[in-house]
């Protein structure tokens, strides 16, 4: 029989190819199969793109796809369907990775994943990665935490309360999933006194980023899915 592959949880950074880590080119290199999540709406990976360049040429890539989730319990199934498809290639000896945006454990799909893979005894090895608020910060030139400062990161996708209340709360802030709440979020933010030190990036590392820097006058546009707000609380 054959003994089991090991999967690779592979994080890969937030969009610049070079932004990978040595352990994270080493696992592409040497995977038999990559998963390539992708969303219901999009025919494309970001992760894939990013990871295409290390992959050997034999790899076989297999794309799955996966609903945004709001509540798990109501989602389980395709989980369950795509680890299923995993186990199986495990099973049958193969080494495979499970490319993820940024860092793997760090709000992302990969979690659900490795929750449902783990009590199957397979061996799995997580790479972390470069998460993109910190990406952000390099990019922008904008420390994003010092001295005592509290570092708040919110979903923008949470509900409006939650948020409101974890500002109300915050000093150094990072916002992601900004996108569908973005006008709640300006109000929000402009309501807090955060709105004038808010910076908005929009795939950060990749060939249209976009960098906006007075959001309050943005607040009507639509925004890609891959963006992240930082900003402070104003104390003068
Ligand atoms: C499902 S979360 C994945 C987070 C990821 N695991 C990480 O470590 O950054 C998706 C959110 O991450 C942020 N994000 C990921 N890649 C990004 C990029 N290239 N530019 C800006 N924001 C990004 C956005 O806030 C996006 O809505």
């Amino acid at each position: 029989m054959n003994q089991s592959g090991t999967f690779y949880g592979i994080g890969v950074g937030p969009g610049d190819p070079e932004l990978l880590t040595v352990k994270a080119m080493k696992a592409l290199k040497i995977i038999d199969v990559l998963i390539a999540p992708k969303t219901e709406k999009k025919s494309d990976s970001v992760a894939l793109s990013i990871a295409q360049p290390y992959l050997k040429p034999s790899v076989e890539i297999i794309y799955q796809t996966f609903p945004m989730v709001k509540d798990f319990a109501e989602e389980t199934e395709v989980f369950k369907a795509n680890t299923d498809e995993i186990l199986h290639e495990l099973q049958s000896g193969r080494n495979v990775g499970f490319a993820t945006l940024g860092d793997p454990m760090f709000y992302s799909t990969y979690i659900y994943i490795f929750r449902l893979l783990e009590p199957c005894g397979v061996k799995i090895v997580t790479i972390p990665g470069v998460p993109a608020f910190l990406a952000i910060a390099a990019q922008i030139g904008r420390p994003l935490a010092y001295g005592n400062d509290i570092l708040t990161i919110i979903p923008a996708t949470a509900d409006l309360e939650a948020i409101n209340t974890a500002l109300d709360h915050a000093d150094a802030t990072v916002l992601m999933k900004v996108y569908k709440n973005f006008p709640e979020v300006v109000d929000a933010l402009k309501a807090r006194g955060m709105i004038e030190e808010a910076v908005l990036v929009s795939r950060c590392g990749l060939d249209d980023e976009k960098i906006i820097t007075d959001v309050a006058a943005h607040k009507q546009e639509h925004l890609n899915y891959l963006s992240t707000i930082l900003t402070r609380r104003n104390h003068d």
